[in-house]
């Protein structure tokens, strides 16, 4: 097939190759008039209608009769009747949305997470898409950045797990002949979550180790799991952009990593070179990015108005863009574009596939599963002859499916309300505002101490709009509103028992409400069914199984504050740590609020019998660690094991743990079961001083636990 792709690019011209390169949004493909309303009128970025039937992507565009309508003008309009590629961001879901990555994430399941995004990938195909821009795998330390709902947090090894899951899903294991499935782009390479401050798209400047270590890993794994396209983020890496940066993409991805599949700037990353400070105007921007292996720029026309140019001036040599567009076209040949340019696009089928019962129900059954008890003194689950006030700005809103879910229907949305009267008789159930989500009135207020006074519960539904997160919703106080922190004041004088679920993007700084309630359940943005899921986590009917993927500081001035931290020369705690010098802060703790791995259930567990099959490991002898785990609570329960591992003496620092494995084990009250890992010498593996990726041999100590906090530690050592 190669042969006849090239033979399409031996009869383009420079200008209908340069096209090929271009990523223009819906709004262009619906006539000038409207398009100049997106970045500006068209002819001031030197687009004409000859270039739009030129382009080779379009990004935006959905709904199966949408994309056969713009597919069927491009194919009648472009000389070589070569097909658009349609891409969209199917983050966490088309119509039936699923809770947002970072709540998945505390899933810790990557069965579901692989089927959420193959029904993504379902409802998305049907509908004409092709190319979703997920999964999102940014490892993120910096609840300040807004952007941390879209990763699944603060580990390499578990981002990696959910890389594999999500491309898995989204792709299948042929695109050519599933088209119920799209191609996946890893996003943001590389290290778009490192950003400094937590302030989107600012510098981001880590040595090659850190990237190594904790960055390009979840990256790696999705490309090594099949991803066909990689986006290239908004921020430096070492001091250059890295939708220009050649060490990024031409050295590591094509070279180290050998990807051959198709990279794509973010939207406008390309221009921004400008900026940025590293191109002086478009056509030196143009010159760099081609040169560091961009092959097409989204929603700027540096190439569009440039690169023919530079070709003819010989700055840029055209086989550069003969590569770029041969990628595009294979692939848009695996997708089948060429035999069947409208793929899966089916107006009748989208009906019955587009937020079906089947979907709904795998939406709201992995939202049970990624909201984390972080609270309970013995108020949780519910008792349905309970009198219940629900009293909060998220009492009775559709505003739970998060950021990145567009297609979404915040009005189709299973509201907490909605889902808790499922549960209750009406005359069991009152709900009140009690204020906005930063504003109140005092009629507000009087209904919720009317409905709270009456009540035996009060379940709060407090939390962020889902505007103060996503793409440029940083925060640099990170506590819930003022208003929701009075509102708790002003009801715990009643002394009842209070509930509050939260709603929101990030983990927060929690201080007025977890010292302040009985029990906090962490709800995320839960997605489509999110008031179903948690009203059957919250009278029990499903237990809470959860657990934490992003530490919760204990305040804002902690940040960044993770697990896999390193020890330093004055750890705090050790046994003969000074008074004063030591790494701390006269004023907070050091420790989170709530660690890495952490979540509750309705029972309780016991950890016991800690074993490990040698004092030593060598390259042929992997070692085998048990422990047994008992339910000793009343219910059955679901319980996240995690094996963490520290090398005490590294020839660069070492992190205090690195998650290793896990098992997410269900035990019925009263039962056990001991749970193996086996450890081998290649997960001790890191990056040493001259970046070889290697083991030493020398002392480690294996933790197991519920959380990165509570272990049970086990000595060995690697002998080579
Ligand atoms: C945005 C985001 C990126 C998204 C792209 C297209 O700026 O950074 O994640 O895929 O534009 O919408």
């Amino acid at each position: 097939m190669k042969r006849q792709l090239n033979s399409y690019i031996q009869q383009m011209t420079l200008e209908e190759k340069i096209a090929q390169l271009l990523q223009l949004a819906v709004p262009f493909f619906e006539g000038t008039e409207s398009a100049g309303q997106i970045t500006g009128p068209m002819a001031a970025m030197g687009i004409t209608d000859e270039t739009v039937r030129n382009t080779g992507s379009v990004l935006g565009l959905a709904g199966a009769q949408e994309v056969i309508n713009v597919q069927k003008a491009h194919l009648r309009s472009n000389r070589l009747g070569i097909p658009l590629l349609v891409m969209a961001d199917i983050v966490h879901g088309y119509k039936t949305i699923f809770p947002v990555p970072l709540a998945i994430g505390c899933s810790w399941d990557m069965e579901l997470a692989e089927k959420s995004a193959a029904i993504a990938a379902k409802e998305a195909s049907v509908s004409g898409v092709h190319v979703t821009f997920a999964p999102m795998v940014d490892l993120v330390r910096d609840p300040r950045w807004g952007r941390v709902m879209e990763s699944t947090g603060e580990d390499p090894y578990l981002n990696s797990q959910f890389a594999r899951a999500f491309v898995r899903g989204f792709q299948g294991s042929d695109l050519t002949k599933e088209t119920d499935r799209v191609a996946a782009c890893v996003k943001h390479f590389a290290a778009y979550g490192a950003a400094e401050g937590g302030r989107d798209y600012n510098t981001v400047d880590l040595s090659e180790r850190q990237l190594r270590e904790f960055y390009l890993p979840a990256y790696q794994a999705a490309l090594d799991e099949g991803c066909e396209m990689v986006m290239t983020s908004f921020n430096t890496v070492e001091g250059i952009p890295a939708s220009g940066n050649k060490r990024l993409m031409r050295d590591l991805l094509r070279e180290e990593w050998k990807f051959d599949g198709v990279i794509i700037s973010d939207w406008g990353a390309v221009k921004e070179l400008i900026p940025h400070g590293v191109a002086e105007d478009e056509a030196e921007a143009a010159r760099k990015a081609i040169h560091a292996g961009v092959d097409i720029e989204m929603m700027t026309t540096c190439y569009m108005n440039h690169l023919a140019d530079l070709v003819h001036s010989q700055s840029v040599d055209e086989a550069l863009i003969d590569e770029a567009v041969l990628r595009i076209l294979q692939l848009k040949e695996k997708l089948g574009l060429f035999d069947n340019p409208y793929r899966g696009a089916d107006p009748e089928r989208e009906q019955e596939v587009v937020f079906c019962e089947d979907h709904r129900a795998a939406a709201r059954e992995l939202a049970t599963k990624s909201c984390v008890l972080l609270k309970n003194e013995a108020v949780l689950p519910l008792r349905p002859e309970q009198h219940m006030a629900l009293i909060g700005p998220f009492a009775q809103s559709g505003d739970i499916l998060g950021p990145w879910s567009w297609l979404g229907s915040k009005e189709k949305a299973v509201q907490l309300y909605d889902g808790l009267k499922t549960k209750l008789s009406t005359s069991q159930l009152t709900v009140a505002s009690g204020c906005g989500i930063e504003t109140e009135t005092p009629e507000q207020w009087e209904e919720a101490w009317k409905a709270a006074s009456e009540a035996d519960v009060i379940i709060l539904a407090l939390g962020e709009d889902s505007d103060m997160s996503g793409e440029a919703g940083c925060r640099a106080d990170i506590r819930l509103p003022e208003v929701q922190l009075r509102l708790i004041e002003k009801l715990k004088p009643l002394g009842k028992p209070m509930v509050a679920v939260l709603f929101n993007g990030r983990p927060l700084d929690l201080h007025g409400v977890y010292d302040q309630v009985d029990a906090v359940l962490e709800a995320w943005y839960p997605g489509s069914e999110g008031g179903a899921a948690i009203a059957d986590l919250l009278f029990g009917d499903v237990q809470p199984s959860a657990r934490l993927t992003m530490s919760f500081p204990y305040s804002v001035g902690q940040i960044p504050v993770y697990y896999n931290s390193f020890n330093t020369g004055r750890p705090k705690d050790a046994l003969d740590a000074q008074v004063k010098y030591v790494s701390q802060y006269l004023d907070i703790p050091n420790e989170p609020l709530l660690p890495f791995g952490f979540g509750l259930s309705y029972t309780t567990f016991t950890y016991s019998d800690a074993a490990i099959s040698a004092d030593t490991m060598t390259l042929e002898r992997p070692l085998h660690l048990t422990m047994k785990v008992t339910n000793t609570g009343k219910t059955a329960g679901e319980e996240v094991v995690q094996l963490y591992v520290r090398d005490l003496a590294g020839d660069v620092v070492r992190p205090v743990k690195e998650l290793k494995d896990f098992r997410k084990i269900e035990l019925q009250s009263g039962e056990s079961q001991t749970v193996t890992f086996t450890l081998t010498e290649d997960q001790l593996r890191y990056y040493h001083a001259d970046l070889q990726f290697a083991s030493d041999a020398g002392a480690f100590t294996a933790f197991i636990g519920p959380n990165s906090r509570d272990t049970v530690e086990l000595g060995f050592r690697l002998e080579k």
